[in-house]
């Protein structure tokens, strides 16, 4: 039951001419559509959008909560599946059945204090995740969270979170996948692909802009059409081409003063007609603003009422269907977008329904991305791996005894077993913080099964040093909570980097795990032996970050965006800001700008460190295609087996920046071993947009070419020539 008198009156009047009220919609998705998995989704949701009648129309473009809440008066729709995101009612007659959403990319996220919650696997954040730089995993991680979401009944996950990090104290970074459009563009796209190998949609998300948590319901990113283009529009672009997600969720910031859901650039034009996408947008939950204005402008489904103020689809987009401020033809091809999704991505033929999760299967896949993300920072005189043979080992802060922490807000899983430390606050919206089950000081002790582990909470400076100063190694934990509606202080948070500091000068055998949303300050880093960025690193991140300290597993993640010095090297060095935010910089986001203003970041975009060492030869480059072709050779030549990331710069004058990451690449070697790599560049990572001519350009000449193990550490550089060319504004792959 709907209580809420306007979402009461809304739903009769819209179900009163449908051919099934919703409240009598089964549990349980309806028979699949019967006999047409043989035409194409376009024929297939023009068949069946020809059949229905208006009402059944204004039904599939507006969605609700499904998850009660009390403030605003507002009872979950009973056929929803409790604490969850989202539900829009289906139509059983024609066999369209209900879109059951959850949230979000790192598993199956519960919402709602009050509710039972679903206890899932949860994959280390997505900013981890990119860390790997391994779109296998991505896509693996993203089988099984889709695995999870089908067998929990859902059949739309609002998952695939590809913001380009301008702003590293952007509150959701970890939610997303860096600074560089290729890259997260890679990442977030392999991960969506696999959510949707399941047979349900995934919801590539926040388009666009949506780079600060602070006045996230209003501000306004100011950037120009050109660097948007190059930079966070890139990054959308790439992730859509190697994905073809079902939807694309509207954000809730505007963009160059028009709310990002009834922005006519950003939907009409760039997605639709530039890009030829042929999805529905749904908005995020409370990013609608208007009726009229947002259907023009290509805003599909309303999501998550009662978020928004008073309803805008549904009896408004009816009248406005009546007054002619919005066509039929609009709502049908609003209509026809959905239907077609659900179409394509198989939601009409394989039905949902709740059962069984291999957990345990889950569990290894969920450690392994962990494994693969975390990035070893700094091993000073080879500090790590520690020998199993440690007598005394102590392990000091972020709860470390108990478990590993995860970011806050509507991405939130919960895990098998609960919270490991429930009580801190917030411990509701966008709390509770989130400690998962896996203790690293336990695993740990595992691998050393001789040693005496000590833990300090580190509450006491005194007692941690003189803990130190008693142990053979010292493992400090230090933590940033991050989460959905606010932004984080670039340094750590309290007295831990005091904390670490006067550890550090107990003991220099000091390692430091970072469990952060992002890039933090890391003023003591030159006082510690070792620094391992393990983010948030998931339901298995424990015993991760215990194989990785005991080189059960070689560290091979490299940085997804660039670690600051201070705030000063900042494009924005002050807090993010209310209302206008002028992105100024444009394109030249993350390492571009600290390449551009010749800063020295504390540690580079591309950085990471391994147990053994690789070596980079043989760099080739000619012209393939519409891009280039790449080659190279890269050797272990260290002692044990381990992953390289050799990454492909290229670099023209005249650009935003003075070079792009153009191809990147992950190498298993075993020690002594080499192999020949090709990759290739996209096109469009050698051309500027011509705003005039609607298209890319490739200006002719010289290019350079450099193979590297970060964006500061260049093995080779060679130079090919490029032919002019004019790509037009669709062109891919
Ligand atoms: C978030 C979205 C999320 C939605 C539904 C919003 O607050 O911004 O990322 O998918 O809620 O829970």
């Amino acid at each position: 039951m709907i209580k809420h008198l306007w979402a009461a009156a809304l739903t009769a009047s819209l179900l009163a001419g449908a051919a099934a009220p919703a409240a009598a919609a089964p549990r349980k998705a309806p028979a699949k559509a019967p006999g047409k998995a043989a035409l194409s989704p376009d024929a297939r949701a023009a068949a069946l959008v020809a059949k229905m009648t208006p009402e059944e129309k204004l039904i599939l473009v507006y969605g609700y909560f499904s998850t009660d809440f009390p403030s605003k008066k507002f009872t979950a729709p009973p056929e929803g599946r409790p604490g969850s995101a989202g539900y829009v009612p289906g139509i059983p007659r024609l066999g369209i059945p209900p879109q059951w959403q959850t949230d979000a990319g790192i598993g199956v996220a519960t919402q709602g204090g009050a509710v039972k919650k679903r206890e899932r696997t949860a994959l280390p954040s997505g900013l981890a995740t990119t860390a790997t730089w391994n779109p296998e995993l991505a896509f693996a991680g993203g089988a099984m969270i889709g695995n999870e979401a089908r067998n929990s009944g859902f059949n739309v996950m609002l998952a695939g979170g590809v913001d380009l990090m301008r702003e590293p104290r952007n509150g959701r970074n970890f939610e997303y996948g860096g600074e560089d459009p290729l890259l997260a563009g890679t990442m977030v796209g392999a991960q969506i692909a696999g959510i949707q190998s399941n047979h349900i949609i995934s919801t590539v998300k926040h388009y666009a802009v949506n780079d600060q948590e602070t006045d996230r319901n209003a501000g306004n990113s100011i950037l120009d059409q050109s660097a948007m283009r190059t930079s966070d529009l890139l990054a959308f672009q790439f992730a859509i081409e190697r994905s073809n997600p079902g939807s694309v969720m509207c954000s809730y910031n505007r963009v160059n003063g028009d709310f990002a859901c009834e922005n006519d650039f950003l939907l009409n034009q760039v997605l639709r007609k530039d890009w030829k996408w042929p999805g529905y947008v749904m908005s995020d939950w409370g990013a609608t603003h208007s009726t009229a204005k947002a259907a023009n402008a290509g805003l599909d489904q309303e999501s998550g009422a009662p978020f928004d103020d008073v309803p805008y689809f549904a009896q408004p987009l009816k009248d406005a269907l009546a007054n002619g401020t919005v066509s039929a033809a609009q709502l049908d091809l609003m209509v026809t977008r959905i239907v077609r999704s659900m179409a394509a991505h198989g939601l009409l033929d394989h039905p949902v329904a709740e059962s069984r999760i291999d957990y345990a299967a889950h569990a290894v896949v969920t450690r392994q991305d962990a494994e693969e993300g975390a990035v070893l920072l700094r091993n000073k005189q080879a500090l790590l791996p520690l020998s199993r043979s440690t007598k005394r080992i102590a392990v000091i802060g972020g709860h470390a005894d108990k478990g590993v922490l995860t970011g806050g807000g509507s991405s939130l899983v919960y895990p098998i077993g609960g919270n490991a430390v429930p009580g801190i606050v917030p411990t509701s919206w966008p709390g509770p913080i989130m400690y998962y089950p896996s203790s690293p000081m336990a695993e740990i002790a595992k691998l050393a099964p001789g040693a005496k582990v000590s833990y300090a909470s580190g509450d006491d400076p005194a007692e941690a040093a003189a803990l130190a100063k008693d142990s053979d190694v010292v493992i400090v934990f230090a933590t940033s909570w991050a989460g959905e509606s606010f932004d984080v202080p670039l340094g750590l948070p309290g007295y831990q980097d005091a904390l670490i500091s006067t550890v550090a000068a107990a003991n220099p055998k000091t390692v430091v795990v970072l469990e952060t949303g992002g890039p933090v300050l890391t003023p003591w880093a030159d006082q510690v032996g070792s620094v391992l960025a393990a983010w948030y690193p998931g339901t298995a991140g424990g015993a991760a970050i215990a194989n990785l300290l005991f080189g059960k597993v070689n560290p091979s993640g490299h940085l997804p965006a660039s670690f600051p010095k201070s705030a000063e090297q900042l494009p924005h060095p002050a807090a993010p800001n209310a209302g206008d935010t002028i992105y100024a910089e444009g394109a030249t986001v993350g390492y571009k700008w600290y390449d551009m203003k010749g800063l020295e970041p504390q540690f580079p975009f591309g950085h990471g460190l391994s147990y053994t060492s690789f070596g980079y030869s043989g760099l080739a480059a000619s012209p393939a295609g519409s891009g280039l072709s790449v080659r190279f050779t890269v050797r272990n030549t260290g002692k044990v087996a381990g992953k390289a990331v050799p990454q492909i710069y290229v670099a023209r004058k005249g650009w935003e920046a003075p070079k792009r990451l153009g191809a990147f690449s992950k190498v298993a070697l075993a020690p002594g071993a080499s192999r020949a790599v090709t990759v290739t560049v996209d096109p469009r990572l050698l051309a500027t947009w011509d705003e005039s001519a609607h298209a890319w350009r490739i200006a002719p000449g010289a290019y350079d070419v450099m193979l590297a193990a970060s964006s500061r550490d260049i093995k080779q550089t060679v130079t090919v020539q490029v032919a002019a060319r004019t790509l037009p504004v669709g062109w891919r792959p």
